[in-house]
């Protein structure tokens, strides 16, 4: 019955308005970490990495083609983007171009719900919403698994946040030709059993991060002799990582995904100079996390390129996790997260 449908849900170019798209994604947190890249330019990382996204701090945005612009107009918040995230967004609208074959400009309006640049993962859900968008926007008919790897363009984290629930990205293939490379390392999902989890999300300090998560793993991969250690453990780690998942072994998720992260963070620490994201409010946190262990509540702590704490657990005891780590980090937010949903585009009619 397609002649019935409603014109706002018709494709914008037949309207004869601009195309425009909109796209909410949500983050991810990873369990198993993406540190390192064996390819700066195609965001090829070293190690395959896993991830639980979130149905928290959901990032919108809308892509507008702008036919007499001369060039990109991005905002953030309401705020036009400067810097490093002008240049970011503008080099990903680039690539979308060179795809499409199209040489238009873009609008491009996002709002993020998470504190940006605060290691909450805002560029995991800001990437794949703008992959999802601008692809719809400049007419890129791709599946999940070319979006992924679209997004992965944008930062690597992004690739597992076109997926809901839980999410492996591959390294892919290490041999071969850069297109071969390209096309092997995307994220999927992967299966978990009866698990029944949220990640618990301290908030110890909202601010910008003093080095980017970019800089950092550069950094470590050069000059950190437990970089490799690490690696080669990582494997072992997700292999680990999906038996656990598949048995719905809450416990073995947790220990597995903190002793991953406590590595990551020690590859950092013996970078030169050293890199250290976990502040002396982590550490408090971390305290009471193994506290809430001792006492017999399944919790299990992970940080990413900041010194927040995310902490796993199981559903039932969320609350009282969080009001755990919120005493332990009075100065800080909490918020719980259960696994969210894949991107997605939004209709534009509403
Ligand atoms: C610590 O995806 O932000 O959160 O690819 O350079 O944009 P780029 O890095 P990014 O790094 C995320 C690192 C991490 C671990 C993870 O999410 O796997």
């Amino acid at each position: 019955m397609r002649a019935e449908q409603p014109a706002t849900l018709k494709p914008p170019q037949e309207q004869g308005a601009a195309p425009a798209a909109t796209a909410v994604a949500h983050p991810n947190i990873a369990l198993i970490k993406y540190w390192g890249k064996r390819d700066e330019q195609l965001f090829l990382p070293r190690t395959d990495s896993l991830s639980m996204t979130l149905d928290i701090f959901p990032t919108t945005t809308r892509v507008r083609l702008a036919p007499e612009a001369e060039q990109d107009a991005v905002t953030l918040g309401g705020r036009p983007a400067t810097g490093e995230a002008e240049r970011r967004i503008v080099a990903f609208l680039d690539l979308v171009r060179e795809r499409a074959g199209l040489s238009r400009r873009a609008v491009v309006d996002t709002e993020n719900t998470v504190p940006t640049g605060a290691g909450l993962a805002s560029s995991a859900s800001g990437f794949a919403a703008l992959a999802v968008a601008a692809a719809a926007a400049y007419g890129l008919t791709l599946d999940a698994t070319a979006l992924s790897r679209l997004a992965r363009r944008g930062s690597g984290s992004a690739s597992r946040s076109l997926f809901g629930d839980f999410a492996v990205w591959h390294a892919g293939t290490a041999t071969g030709t850069a297109t071969e490379a390209d096309l092997s390392s995307y994220a999927e999902p992967v299966p978990a059993a009866g698990l029944d989890p949220a990640l618990v999300i301290a908030v110890v300090n909202a601010g910008p991060k003093a080095i980017s998560s970019r800089a950092a793993m550069r950094q470590t991969v050069d000059t950190s002799p437990l970089y490799e250690p690490w690696a080669r453990s990582s494997t072992g780690d997700l292999a680990d990582m999906r038996a656990a998942l598949i048995r719905g072994d809450l416990e073995a998720v947790g220990e597995i995904a903190e002793r991953n992260a406590l590595g990551m963070h020690a590859t950092m620490l013996a970078a030169r100079p050293a890199v250290r994201y976990l502040s002396p409010a982590t550490l408090t946190v971390l305290d009471s996390v193994g506290q809430l262990r001792r006492d017999g509540i399944a919790a299990y702590a992970t940080m990413d390129a900041g010194p927040n704490v995310k902490v796993l657990c199981r559903r039932a005891d969320a609350d009282q996790v969080a009001a755990v780590v919120r005493g332990a980090a009075p100065q800080g937010s909490v918020h719980i997260a259960g696994p969210g949903p894949g991107a997605r585009l939004l209709n534009e009619g509403g």
